[in-house]
């Protein structure tokens, strides 16, 4: 079957790789569900694990999942959903598996297939389904991290575009499917205010933090593996920046879209290791699935410029940490001070901030100086403050929105091959060098010594 024609076919099937896991727990199930309630499923849904679960052990499964992020779930919708649910049981490297999972999906012309599984199995589950005649027709989606560094990237790549285009290739980074994080693209290029300012002339800096109030919950061995620089920096921090730093796109298409992000990419030299923290919290070592003396790091902040004609000499400043004070994913755009002529006085470290919250609850503050009450000409801050779901409704999670996209073959919320190496280039020097971890006690804004990375600290969240 014709690539592109497959692409814009529905899908007919929703395999889920990693179906008994993690990720199908916490984020899959509900964002079926919740597809479910909104008539956005209409398609059988096939699990592939190696859990050795009967029907009823799967599907009681999926509804406690359900349960645990909808209290309280509509029985009907459940019942339609358990009667679209079968699970295929067998080793990823075992070629019955495929076989298997081939006979399931016999009828079916557009299958998407999820990978939610370790990425050390993309290749050889990738090369499995090849074997069984599945890829010749299927989209297949991976999750992050795609690959480990550079190379590895680029050797997986190589395994999936053996036996698939790029077109039938969606790589998930589910901040991608984050409304509020796609609203910074609205926010910039729906309202002419901002763009005389978004520059070098009127930003001092930009610092962008998603910090997590919790650590590696059960998921110390997968973590361990990767860290906070792999987990979360070359990924989640660096396409948020791309948005907050790209040019306006000509149109919407994904490949417009991504050109100008890659533009960003490549305008960032890759980090030189001095220049990154790399913090660990203390008791990490005793988390389950962390192995002895691990130097992985939990916490990781870095400067970065991008040297183009926009940005030249304004620093972003990124970090984030398992383990830290709060849970929060804020981009704080500080504007130059203004020349202080008239309010000298009590102006002192007074710039205008506007703060993406992206997180939960997100909306946006600008902070700004007003007269403050009585005889005198005073400045006091405030700020303008709107939440989003308050104003506009409740937002979609990502993964329903990343599933639906990638079931209705479009390719907008998800990554680029060229700009995926491109972050991995970025990152490159540190993620081989030694880590130099500096310790930070739980319930702490990570290493004091990361305090010093931005010429003025952090700027309160
Ligand atoms: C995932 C990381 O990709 O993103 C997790 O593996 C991290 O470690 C999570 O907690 C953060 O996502 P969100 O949507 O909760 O901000």
């Amino acid at each position: 079957m014709n690539a592109r024609k497959a692409d814009l076919q529905q899908a007919d099937a929703l395999v889920l790789f990693g179906a008994t896991g993690d990720l199908a727990k916490k984020k899959l199930f509900p964002a079926l569900y919740s597809m479910a309630l909104n008539n956005s499923l209409h398609c059988s849904v096939i699990g592939v694990a190696s859990t050795k679960w009967d029907h009823a052990q799967f599907t009681t499964h999926a509804v406690e999942a359900i349960a645990k992020a909808y209290p309280n779930p509509d029985p009907k919708i459940l019942a339609a959903l358990d009667a679209d649910l079968s699970l295929v049981v067998g080793n990823y490297e075992d070629p019955q598996l495929y076989e298997d999972l081939a006979k399931a999906l016999k009828d079916k012309q557009s299958p998407v297939i999820y990978l939610a599984i370790p990425p050390a199995f993309f290749g050889n589950v990738t090369q499995g389904l090849a074997k069984a005649g599945i890829t010749e027709r299927c989209r297949l989606v991976v999750e992050k991290p795609f690959g480990r560094d550079l190379q590895s990237a680029i050797a997986l790549q190589e395994v999936l575009e053996e036996v698939l285009p790029e077109e039938r290739l969606y790589r998930i980074d589910h901040y991608l499917g984050k409304e509020s994080v796609e609203d910074i693209l609205i926010f910039r290029f729906a309202n002419s205010i901002w763009e005389p300012l978004w520059n070098r002339r009127y930003i001092n800096s930009v610092q962008i933090t998603l910090a997590e109030d919790f650590g590696v919950e059960g998921r110390g061995a997968f973590y361990d593996g990767v860290g906070a620089i792999r987990d979360v920096l070359q990924n989640h921090l660096l396409q948020v920046l791309a948005l907050i730093a790209m040019e306006p796109p000509a149109d919407l298409t994904s490949h417009t879209m991504e050109d100008e992000k890659l533009k960003v990419f490549r305008a960032i030299s890759a980090l030189k290791p001095e220049n990154v923290i790399r913090g660990q919290y203390v008791g990490y070592l005793d988390e389950v699935g962390v192995g002895s003396g691990s130097t992985t790091e939990t916490y990781a902040a870095a400067t970065m410029h991008v040297d183009n004609w926009r940005w030249s000499g304004v620093p972003f400043y990124l970090r984030t940490g398992k383990n830290l004070k709060a849970t929060t994913l804020e981009v704080i755009i500080e504007f130059k001070q203004p020349p202080r002529l008239l309010f000298a006085e009590t102006q002192e470290g007074s710039s205008n901030l506007l703060r993406f919250r992206l997180g939960k609850n997100d909306g946006v503050d600008i902070e700004l100086q007003a007269k403050s009450p009585g005889d005198h000409l005073k400045t006091e801050p405030v700020k303008l403050t709107v939440n989003f779901s308050a104003a506009l409704g409740e937002r979609q999670e990502a993964y329903e929105r990343l599933l639906r996209a990638a079931m209705s073959g479009d390719h907008m919320r998800f990554t680029r091959i060229d700009s995926v190496l491109e972050t991995w280039r970025i990152v490159e020097n540190v993620i081989n060098s030694e880590p130099h971890l500096s310790p930070y006690f739980k319930g702490t804004w990570g290493p004091e010594r990361a305090d010093e990375l931005p010429e003025s600290g952090w700027i309160e969240l």
